[in-house]
C-alpha cells in the first residue's frame, strides 16, 4: 500500500491533530465508524431504553460475540464478554480453586494491577506467588520457554503470563509455554490486553486453559470492550463477580451453553449479567473488527513493522538508548521500547514529552530502569517518529548517560 493510502486511512480515525499519538498500547483511537456505531446503539438507549435492551440487543450480542469469538480463533459459546482485561483476570481470580499448598508461577513483567490481583488471590487460598526473570532481549522462543520451564515446580498450580508484555512489546510463545504447562497439570491464564489485533491469534490453537483480552488497545474497539475466553469444560466453577439477575436461569432455559434468547448463553450471562449497564461497546465491536479487515491485517502488520524499524534507526545508540525489544518478528510487533540511561528521569521526560511536544508516549520507570515505549500503527508516520526524536534532543537534560 502506497503512503498515500495510509494517509487516506488516519483520515478515516478520531485522532487529534495536534498530538502525536504514538501510544495506542494504552489506549488505541477509534475509526470513526466505530464511534458513530456506539453513538447509534447509544441514541437508541437514550430514546427508548427497554426496547433497545430486550428487542434489539440480543440479536446484536449474539453477533458480536460471534465475530469476536472468530476473530481471536475462539468459540462464541466460550467466550464471556467483559469490561476489559481487568474484570476478565478478576472473573477467573476471585474464583478458581487451586490446591493449597502451591504457588502462582509469573515472570517479572506482569502489569502491576494484574499481579496484585493475582496476589490477593494467592493470599486467600493459602498459595505463594513466585516470579522468574524473562530473559533480557530473547534471540528465540526457546529461551523464554526454557526459563518458564526451569521455574515450575510440583508446586506450581497456576501460570500466569502476558502475552505481549506491556513494558516492552515482547511477544511471549503463548502455545508453546502453555502445553509445557499443561504436560505438568499447571493450569493457565493467558493476560492478552494488547494481544486482539496486534497478533493473529488462534487462541483455540493457543491451548490455554484462561485468555483474557481487550478490544480498546489494537482491535480499536470502544473503550468498555474485554473478553474472557474459557478452554471446553473450564468455566465449570467459576462464579461471577456480581449477581445479577442472570444468577438463577429463568424458567425454560435450555442447556448451561446453548444459545439463549438474551444473545447470550445461561452460562455465559450469570458472568455478564451485572445488573442494568451501557454495553453499547461490545455490540459496536464488529465495525472495528470489520474497518481493519478493509485496511488488510496483514498490511497493517507490515505497515507497523516498517515504521518500528525506523523507529529503531532513529532512536538506536543515540545517547544511549538501547532497543529492550527484540527485532525477530516472532518476538515482537507494533511496539518497540528503548532502555534509556541511569539517572534519565522518566517521570518528567514522560510529562515534558507531552507539555512542550504534545506527544503521547508511555515512559515507565521499572526496577530494571527507565523505559521509553512507543506505539506504532498504521496512522503513524515516520514524521511523527522524527518529532519524537526530536523532542527528545530538546530534552537531554532529563535523559542520563
Ligand atoms: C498487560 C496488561 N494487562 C492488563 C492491563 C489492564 O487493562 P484494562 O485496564 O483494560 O483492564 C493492561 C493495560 O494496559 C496491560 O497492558
Amino acid at each position: 500500500m502506497a503512503v498515500a493510502d495510509w494517509d487516506d486511512a488516519r483520515g478515516h480515525m478520531l485522532l487529534d491533530p495536534t498530538v502525536v499519538n504514538l501510544n495506542t498500547g494504552s489506549g488505541g483511537p477509534l475509526p470513526r465508524c466505530a464511534f458513530e456505531r456506539v453513538t447509534g446503539y447509544r441514541a437508541h438507549l437514550a430514546r427508548e431504553p427497554m426496547d433497545f435492551l430486550l428487542r434489539e440487543v440480543p440479536a446484536l450480542l449474539w453477533e458480536a460475540r460471534e465475530r469476536l469469538a472468530g476473530f481471536v480463533g475462539g468459540d462464541p459459546h466460550r467466550l464471556v464478554l467483559t469490561a476489559n482485561v481487568t474484570g476478565a483476570v478478576n472473573l477467573v481470580a476471585s474464583s478458581l480453586d487451586l490446591t493449597a499448598p502451591g504457588e502462582i508461577l509469573m515472570t517479572d513483567h506482569e502489569y502491576t494491577p494484574m499481579r496484585w490481583c493475582l496476589e490477593r488471590m494467592a493470599q486467600r487460598r493459602g498459595l505463594e506467588v513466585r516470579t522468574f526473570p524473562l530473559p533480557a532481549l530473547p534471540a528465540d522462543a526457546g529461551e523464554v520457554v526454557d526459563a518458564a520451564v526451569a521455574a515450575m515446580t510440583h508446586r506450581t498450580r497456576l501460570l500466569f503470563f502476558s502475552h505481549v508484555v506491556s513494558s516492552t512489546g515482547l511477544v511471549l510463545p503463548a502455545r508453546e509455554l502453555c502445553a509445557e504447562a499443561r504436560r505438568r497439570g499447571i493450569v493457565t491464564l493467558v493476560d492478552g490486553a494488547h494481544a486482539p489485533a496486534f497478533l493473529d491469534l488462534d487462541l483455540d490453537g493457543t491451548g490455554c486453559d484462561y485468555y483474557a483480552g481487550s478490544g480498546h488497545k489494537w482491535l480499536l474497539a470502544p473503550t468498555g470492550v474485554g473478553f474472557l475466553h474459557v478452554a471446553p469444560g473450564r468455566a465449570e466453577g467459576l462464579e461471577p463477580l456480581q449477581v445479577s439477575w442472570a444468577h438463577e436461569p429463568p424458567r425454560g432455559s435450555g442447556p448451561p451453553d446453548e444459545r439463549d434468547r438474551f444473545g447470550s448463553t445461561p452460562r455465559l450471562r450469570r458472568y455478564e449479567c451485572e445488573g442494568t449497564r451501557d454495553i453499547c461497546p461490545w455490540l459496536a465491536t464488529p465495525e472495528s473488527i470489520d474497518f481493519q479487515a478493509g485496511l488488510g491485517y496483514d498490511r497493517i502488520r507490515a505497515r507497523r513493522r516498517e515504521l518500528v524499524e525506523h523507529a529503531r534507526e532513529r532512536l538506536t545508540g543515540w545517547r544511549g538508548l538501547t532497543p529492550a525489544t527484540p527485532e525477530s518478528p516472532a518476538l515482537s510487533g507494533a511496539m518497540v521500547a528503548f532502555r534509556l540511561p541511569g539517572g534519565s528521569r522518566a517521570g518528567d521526560l514522560h510529562q515534558a514529552l507531552w507539555e512542550r511536544f504534545r506527544i503521547e508516549t508511555a515512559v515507565a520507570d521499572r526496577p530494571d530502569g527507565a523505559l521509553l515505549r512507543i506505539s506504532l500503527n498504521f496512522y503513524n508516520t515516520e514524521a511523527e517518529i522524527d518529532q519524537l526524536a526530536k523532542a527528545m534532543g530538546e530534552t537531554k537534560e532529563l535523559i542520563g548517560g
